[in-house]
């Protein structure tokens, strides 16, 4: 029996992978859904959504994938880790998850115009929108944000006809705010910030909820949230980390509530990250006939 059945739960509450039924509408991922959808909606083109790790991106990018999904006319596509070694490969990629049938050997140019064939099609004789997602966008390499820009650039006198979402780390930003015509192209972007004390609290209670709590009373006091809070500055991977470490607590220590003391017993038993001392190259003293 896992500890999470023992503490009435049916599911692992703080998990940190990104399922979208776990998803909290914070204040910050409600703002960047809601003007990703009407960007989308509007056929804008290029959207950018950056945050510090464990913000919640993927999280978010998972949920937008479960929104649109039941959108008829939106075609969304996924690229979650994007490693690519030529621009050639990138667009085999694209043209894999468009299920695009290109000719052995094809070259980039036949891959570009497959893509934008499919676009055509999809986009003005289907009248459907085409999504295109790329996660972990910081990892891009130059060349594929220059492909990516003469994707962009294929658009109808009223709307783009691919509409790009690139969600990545901060280093995204002095990437793309160096490329000038692609910085002009991009039509929403939105930084996502970590969650304040309050929604920290709200988002415990629903994780807990969505894993099958009905206790009246929370299972955390208020004291808790608010060094859990003051501990994880809210990022979302953080607090998920703790809040586990502290349901397992209370059955490690045969509790019945998280307390602050509680917290803070975790908190000091954590294993922190160490200074590596930089390793220093041995240099023999001289020797007579060179001193
Ligand atoms: N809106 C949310 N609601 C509930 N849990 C969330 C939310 N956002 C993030 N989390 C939790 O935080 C964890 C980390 O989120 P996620 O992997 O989406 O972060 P990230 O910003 O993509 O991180 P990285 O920069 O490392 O890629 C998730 O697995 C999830 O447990
Ligand atoms: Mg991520």
């Amino acid at each position: 029996m896992s500890y999470f059945n023992l503490l009435g739960l049916e599911k692992e509450p703080f998990s940190t992978s990104p399922d979208p039924s776990f998803f909290f509408l914070s204040k910050e991922h409600k703002a960047a859904l809601c003007r990703l959808q009407i960007a989308i909606t509007l056929k804008r083109g290029l959207c950018v959504i950056m945050g510090d790790v464990g913000t919640g991106k993927t999280t978010l990018s998972r949920k937008l994938a479960t929104v649109l999904k039941d959108e008829p006319d939106v075609l969304f596509h996924m690229i979650l880790n994007p490693y690519f070694e030529t621009a050639k490969q990138f667009l085999a990629r694209v043209a894999t998850l468009f299920h695009l049938k290109v000719r052995s050997r094809a070259t980039a140019l036949d891959y570009i115009e497959a893509i934008e064939r499919y676009l055509f099609h999809q986009g003005v004789e289907e009248g459907k929108t085409v999504v295109l997602l790329v996660d972990e966008a910081q990892i891009l390499p130059d060349f594929v944000l220059e492909t990516l820009r003469i994707l962009l650039n294929y658009e109808t006198n009223e709307y783009k006809m691919l509409q790009l979402v690139l969600v990545g780390q901060m280093e995204l930003l002095p990437r793309i705010s160096r490329m000038e015509n692609f910085w002009d192209r991009i039509a929403m972007k939105y930084v996502l910030n970590p969650l304040g004390v309050e929604e920290v609290r709200e988002m415990l209670d629903f994780r807990l909820r969505q894993a099958g709590y009905t206790g009246g009373a929370s299972l955390f006091t208020e004291d808790a949230v608010r060094r859990i809070w003051e501990h994880t500055q809210g990022y979302p991977r953080k607090l998920a980390q703790l809040c586990h470490q502290s349901l397992e607590g209370l059955v490690m220590y045969d509790r019945v509530i998280v307390d602050e003391a509680l917290v803070d017993k975790l908190i000091a038993r954590e294993i922190k990250p160490v200074d590596v001392a930089p390793v220093t190259t041995f240099v023999p003293p001289p020797t007579a006939v060179e001193a």
